[in-house]
Parts: structure tokens; C-alpha cells; sequence
């Protein structure tokens, strides 16, 4: 039985989940005659059926090659007997969703877990990469707990530029914080605009589809070994075939994801993050999915694992390599098996073994270039630490890993601005009184926010300033950034401006204390003061009085609670 007391181990086909017409028999003849319509002959149509979430959107080319592991997921079902079928949802293309992808997150979840829930599937594979669409996945997936396979597209292959290795997107900023510095001119950065994603598949370094792949793995959603296999290599393919292969069987174990997220998985999940300096987006997402299964995970439990998990992966944008690298260096196994004592061994995946038993097979080759030992890490505490006080009492996320630890303690002067627009406008303006060492703060994108909580985190570094070499300052905002972002910013601050936040009381010239040490962010302005900038504050910004704008904005909780919606969330 699933958590719906639906019996998911013995396979109904086309028999599951008839439409109502009030005559089961009727319903199910009616069926099979539209089946028929498509060519199906009788034995097909009396085998278990695997759904296939298939993502494939001009509006998304890291999904591009969607449509040959769709193709590959079928040959791996048809030859263990059941009838594969696949069917459309949302599909997310990051840079393509306006305001921001984040928004769309939580429709895609829904789409997707109401049409496995809807239509006639004894098991499902969902097909997803980029950033958003594998959480979408998962949380849905979650939620209607049918037997679940995540098969993700792969990341994409480096290109090259005048004998440079270049890959989106940790590159892409880096160029364009050289051309917005004047470092490099117009024709330098068109031509390198043509050799930053040169492939299908995801981003190529250790971004948000990279560590949300490398999640899905370890709450033993995919099968072993598959997360970082790149997206055009030919492993990919047979990847596919043994997910499609292997749903039927994950079905008759009764795997549900109720059985693979757990506490123990989701913990893993997060030594994982950690261990891989992973994407401040991994927190929200886990965040989310793991809500759908009724575990929290409080971001003081995230300091502790964060203190006792080394950085072991050396990949852009924390380290150096990308994700082609990671995965002929011994991928996630390699990682797991170095960790292994850090980890709940006990946990399954999809196939049903346990991580102990996994990892007990013999050590394959692993290159200690990109994957360190425990005794000599890339880094010595994990990659996200989450900072507490009067600025953030509900948290906010520092990603330690990627930041300048010379900026770790610091007590600095706000240079404050009210929206993105207010940013856009002036962030490079002659007359923007800005020094290296102020902290730049950016109010009202958060979750509830009209700006959707977007990847603006990631404040650019005033020209003139940037023009003068300087390359990185302490950033804070309740938004997110994108996971091959660098820099010490902080992200994420929790409760945020348009609910009344702290960060939303801040004002220019106020003075702004952070400690990585003592894990704290503090507004260094008296109480009496802050309750009368409160009372004196704008209303928050106007919200969409209709459609899915609305019920975002009506639903949406905050970054802590993975800023999934309140009515998704499993029921107590
Ligand atoms: Fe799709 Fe980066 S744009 S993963």
C-alpha cells in the first residue's frame, strides 16, 4: 500500500484508476477502445504500464535530448513486459520564465503529481534536468508516492575558447563581470557567448541541476551511478534503458518514494550537498521535497552536519573542474564511498539495495584531483552554512564554500536598494555612494515578493568599483542565486521584506555585523528604532488579484520551509 492505502505492488495497468461513469465495466471497455485508437494490440494493452514524464520543450534546451531518452526508457520497459507510455508536463527552461523559474516550480509539481496520480501507471520514470524541473519532479512525485524513477538528462560538455575550457554557467559570470569591468570588450564577449553551452544536458558545473542530480541519487530515487553521466555520452542512453528496465521490478518491491524519502535519506541528502559545496537552491529544494513526505529539516540541524561534512568535490563554481570531470573521476559512488562513514547505510534506492551494500563493492578508480579524501579535503566544513539574528531570525544561507573567507567577519556601512528595478537603475551609476567594504543590500525579492524570490542574489559589483578590480563584497537579499554564482553573498534571509522583515527596515548607512564564526547577521540598530522604521514602512507591494500569480503569492511559505505551497505540504 502507498500513502493514498492505494496497493501499488500488484500491477492493474490499464485498469488502474478508471474514469467515473458510475460502471467500472463499462469504464475499462471504454478505455481499452480509445487504447485501440493508438494501435495497441491485446497484449499490450494487459501488461503493467510505465508512465514517462517526458519534458521536452523548444522553450528548453537542456532538454533537448529528451525525446532519445523517452526512446531508450521504452525499449528498457518493453523488454521486461510492461507498455510504456509517455505523456507531457510543464517544462521548465531556466532562463527562458519570466520573472523567474522558481514560480513555476510549484505548478510544475502539481502537474505532475496530479497526472500520475489521474491516469493508469503501475510505475512512473520522471525525465527532468534542468534546474527547477527535478524538485518539480520529486515533490510531486512525492506527493502521489507512486512507484517513482528519476532518469535526469545529464549535465552538458565543456566547449572551448581560444584554447580555454569554458562551461555554463559559472563561466558565463565570470566573462561578464570581466566585460562589465571592461576587462574584455564587445567582440571577446559575443564570440565566447557562442562556445558557454555547446551541448545538450544541464549546466556543466556543480550548479542547481548538477546538485539536485546528485541528490536525487542519494535519496535513492535514480538509479546508482547514473547523476553525472554527461548528457551525450552513450552511457546516458543505456542509463535509460536499465531505468525503464528496472520500473516495473521497483514496483513490485513497493518502493514508493515514501519508503526512499526518509529522515536517514534525507539526511544523507544534505551531507551530500554539503560534500559537493552544492548549490544554495539544494537547501530550498530538499527543503520541499522532503516536506512532502512530512520531514523538516531545521537549517541549526543544517550548522551541525555543515561543521562535520569536509568539501570533498573540486568543481567550479567552488573549485575548479565541471561535471564531465566528476564523473570520469568515479562520480557519486566514488563521493558516497568516501563519506560512507558519515552516512545511514541502511537506506535503498529504486532497486532495492542499501547504500552499505552498494558501497561494499570493491573501490573503483577514483581521481583524487576532483575527489579528495576525507583527510585531505577541498575544503574542511561544508559548503552552506546557515546564519541567525536580528537581520534573518528565521535564517538565512551562506555559501562558504564559493565566498572570500577575507569577508567572513565583517562589520560593514548598507548600501541599500528597495527592488531589482531600484538595483537596475542605480547599482552603476557615477553618483552611487559605494565603497569596497559597504554591504550591498537588496530588499523585496523574496518568495511573497512581486519579483518571485529570482536568482538576483547574485548583486553585480558597481562598475566602479568593479572597474577598479574589485571582484567580490558581502552581498545580502532575500532572493536566491543561481548555483554557479560565486561570492560571499548572503541569500535566502528569512522572514523577508515583503512579509515584514528586518531586511526590509534596513536603511542607507546603516551599520551591518556578519560572523561565519558565530554564524550570525545582525542589523546593528536599536530596537526602538527598528519598531518605530516598522510602524513608518510601506505597505508591501501590491500582489496579482488573479490565476496562478495569485495563488503563489496567497500560498507560497517561506525560503526555510523549501517556499513550497502550504496546501502541498503532507497532511499531519
Ligand atoms: Fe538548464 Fe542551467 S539552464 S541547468
Amino acid at each position: 500500500m502507498n500513502s493514498d492505502g492505494e496497493d501499488i505492488s500488484s500491477p492493474k495497468g490499464l485498469a488502474r484508476g478508471l474514469t467515473n461513469y458510475g460502471d467500472r465495466d463499462f469504464s475499462l471497455y471504454l478505455r481499452r477502445s480509445f487504447a485501440k485508437a493508438m494501435g495497441y494490440s491485446d497484449e499490450m494493452l494487459e501488461r503493467p504500464i510505465v508512465g514517462i514524464v517526458n519534458t521536452a520543450s523548444g522553450y528548453n534546451n537542456c532538454h533537448r535530448g529528451v525525446p532519445e531518452l523517452v526512446d531508450a526508457v521504452k525499449r528498457g520497459v518493453l523488454a521486461r513486459g510492461g507498455l510504456p507510455i509517455d505523456f507531457p508536463t510543464i517544462s521548465l527552461g531556466e532562463v527562458f520564465l519570466n520573472p523567474t523559474s522558481l514560480m513555476f516550480r510549484n505548478l510544475m509539481a502539481m502537474d505532475t503529481e496530479e497526472m500520475i496520480r489521474a491516469q493508469p501507471m503501475d510505475a512512473v520514470v520522471l525525465v527532468g534536468g534542468c534546474d527547477k524541473t527535478v524538485p518539480a519532479q520529486l515533490m510531486g512525485a512525492a506527493s502521489a508516492d507512486r512507484p517513482s524513477l528519476q532518469l535526469v538528462v545529464g549535465p552538458m560538455m565543456t566547449g572551448r575558447h581560444e584554447g580555454e575550457r569554458l562551461g555554463a554557467c559559472t563561466d558565463c559570470r565570470r566573462f561578464w563581470a570581466d566585460f562589465r569591468a571592461a576587462r574584455i570588450d564587445k567582440t571577446r564577449i559575443s564570440a565566447i557567448e557562442g562556445n558557454l553551452a555547446t551541448t545538450i544536458g544541464t549546466c556543466a558545473v556543480m550548479g542547481t541541476a548538477s546538485t539536485m542530480a546528485c541528490i536525487a541519487e542519494t535519496l535513492g530515487l535514480t538509479l546508482p551511478g547514473t547523476a553525472a553521466i554527461p548528457a551525450v555520452h552513450a552511457d546516458r542512453l543505456r542509463a535509460a534503458e536499465a531505468t525503464g528496465a528496472q520500473a516495473l521490478e521497483t514496483a513490485r518491491l513497493g518502493l514508493t518514494p515514501a519508503r526512499l524519502i526518509t529522515e536517514k535519506s534525507v539526511e544523507n541528502a544534505l551531507r551530500v550537498l554539503l560534500a559537493l559545496g552544492g548549490s544554495t537552491n539544494g537547501i530550498l529544494h530538499l527543503t520541499a521535497i522532503a516536506g512532502r513526505r512530512g520531514i523538516s529539516i531545521p537549517l541549526r540541524r543544517l550548522n551541525e552536519l555543515s561543521d562535520s561534512t569536509p568539501v570533498l568535490i573540486n568543481l567550479k563554481p567552488t573549485g575548479e573542474g565541471y561535471m564531465e570531470d566528476f564523473h570520469t573521476a568515479g562520480g557519486m559512488g566514488a563521493l558516497l564511498r568516501e563519506l560512507a562513514p558519515l552516512l545511514h547505510l541502511e537506506c535503498q534506492s529504486v532497486t532495492g539495495e542499501t547504500l552499505g551494500d552498494r558501497l561494499a563493492a570493491a573501490p573503483a578508480y577514483v581521481d583524487r584531483a576532483t575527489i579528495r579524501t576525507r583527510e585531505a579535503p577541498f575544503e574542511a566544513v561544508g559548503g552552506l552554512v546557515a546564519l541567525f539574528g536580528n537581520m534573518a531570525p528565521g535564517g538565512a544561507i551562506l555559501k562558504r564554500s564559493a565566498a572570500d573567507p577575507k569577508l567572513f567577519e565583517a562589520t560593514g556601512r548598507a548600501v541599500v536598494f528597495t527592488s531589482l528595478e531600484d538595483l537596475a537603475d542605480r547599482i552603476d551609476g557615477d553618483d552611487l555612494d559605494v565603497k569596497a567594504d559597504d554591504i550591498l543590500v537588496l530588499q523585496n525579492a523574496g518568495p511573497k515578493s512581486p519579483a518571485g524570490m529570482p536568482e538576483a542574489g547574485y548583486i553585480p559589483i558597481p562598475k566602479k568599483l568593479a572597474q577598479r578590480g574589485v571582484k567580490d563584497m558581502i552581498r545580502i537579499s532575500d532572493c536566491r542565486m543561481s548555483g554557479t554564482a560565486f561570492g560571499t553573498i548572503v541569500l535566502h534571509v528569512t522572514p523577508e521584506a515583503a512579509i515584514g522583515g528586518a531586511i526590509g527596515l534596513v536603511q542607507n548607512g546603516d551599520e551591518i555585523r556578519l560572523s561565519v564564526a558565530n554564524n550570525t547577521l545582525d542589523l546593528l540598530v536599536d530596537d526602538e528604532e527598528l519598531k518605530r522604521r516598522r510602524q513608518t514602512t510601506p505597505a508591501r507591494p501590491a500582489r496579482p488579484g488573479r490565476g496562478y500569480g495569485k495563488l503563489y503569492a496567497d500560498h507560497v511559505m517561506q525560503a526555510d520551509q523549501g517556499a513550497d505551497f502550504d496546501f502541498l505540504m503532507a497532511s499531519e
